[in-house]
């Protein structure tokens, strides 16, 4: 056991390693995309810095979020102990002290778990040298998305990495998608936290009793390659269009809530082309798309008693390699 197991790491030393996670919406997809159908989804330039220090026995690893009020050690139990066990024995990494700084909220509908996840692989890979290590931070993201999530497609993970706009099927992972133009995006937060593994769940019960519930989700899956067409010809009006189809549809496989429904009404009144839930549904956060009206939706929100902020889809010419359009981790 370490001499100061039990008292606060210290985080004036140099961190041995940094990691970055961004958040994500998914546009158009979600759900479909767990039953083998495309989806399309963009990390945001916003998302957690994770920095590793030493200072821990083996096994002993601990995970501090300042901003969402929790701590985590690998043993206590907890769902994030258990990720982070999972992280840093995929890695090889010794006894670290992780210290995450979350700029998006958690349980939002915004990938939080899969950017904390890939920041603590990242900087633990980079703590022991293997920063370029991507096969085992590929299995360490996806072995703590699995603890967090049951079984999760992997898009959150993908977009987490990534930064950019990509599709995604179980099938052919992650590609990138050409953006022609910056495309801002409301995101509205419904107070409600989401429950992925819960929902994934009961859309699978429905799947099974009622067939059409199948023929739903392959139509969603269409529509996430009409919004991927649509980005590519810079059709910021038929991409809402999309986005207002793809809430019905997901509203339909009973996804949405009293709270996200004023969310979407509220920016179609504010003048949004188009609005949905995005991620798992049930609670977690809406987009909209407002041209012009960007600051309206947010005021709208907020004086329905909801938070919310504006993202930017970041323009990537076709071929652009993605490593140099992706947000900014710092
Ligand atoms: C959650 O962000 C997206 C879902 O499609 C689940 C998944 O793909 O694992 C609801």
């Amino acid at each position: 056991m370490s001499a100061d197991a039990d008292t606060a790491p210290a985080t004036a030393d140099p961190p041995l390693g940094r990691g970055f996670g961004h958040g994500k919406v998914i546009l158009v997809g979600e759900h479909a995309v767990v039953h083998g159908h495309a989806a399309l989804a963009a990390g945001i330039s916003t998302g957690i810095a994770v920095e590793a220090r030493a200072g821990r026995a083996p096994g002993e690893s601990r995970l501090r979020v300042p901003a969402w009020n929790l701590e985590a050690a690998i043993g206590d139990g907890t769902p994030v102990g258990r990720a982070l066990e999972a992280i840093v024995r995929r890695i090889e990494a010794p006894g670290l002290d992780f210290v995450a700084d979350a700029r998006i909220p958690s349980r939002a509908g915004l990938g939080s778990s899969a950017a904390l996840s890939v920041a603590i692989a990242r900087a633990a890979a980079a703590a022991v040298g293997r920063a370029d290590a991507t096969e085992a931070i590929d299995a360490a993201v996806m072995a703590a998305e699995e603890v967090f999530h049951g079984s999760p497609s992997g898009i959150d993970a993908a977009a987490a990495k990534s930064g950019v706009t990509g599709r995604f099927t179980r099938a052919t992972g992650w590609q990138p998608v050409p953006v022609l133009q910056k495309i801002t995006l409301c995101v509205g937060l419904s107070g409600r936290p989401r429950d992925t593994a819960a929902q994934v769940a009961a859309v699978g019960r429905l799947r099974d009793r009622l067939p059409v519930a199948g023929d739903v989700l392959a139509l969603l899956g269409r529509l996430a390659d009409d919004a991927g067409a649509a980005l590519a010809k810079g059709d910021v009006d038929g991409l809402g269009r999309i986005m207002d189809v793809s809430h019905g549809l997901l509203a339909a496989l009973r996804l949405s809530s009293p709270e996200l429904e004023t969310l979407v009404h509220g920016a179609r009144a504010a003048g949004a082309v188009g609005a949905k839930l995005t991620g798992a549904g049930g609670g977690g956060a809406v987009i909209a798309l407002a041209p012009g009206h960007a600051r309206d939706v947010l005021a709208r929100w907020r004086a329905a008693g909801f938070e919310g902020f504006l993202a930017d889809i970041v323009a990537a010419p076709a071929g652009t390699p993605s490593a140099v359009v992706g947000g900014a981790p710092r």
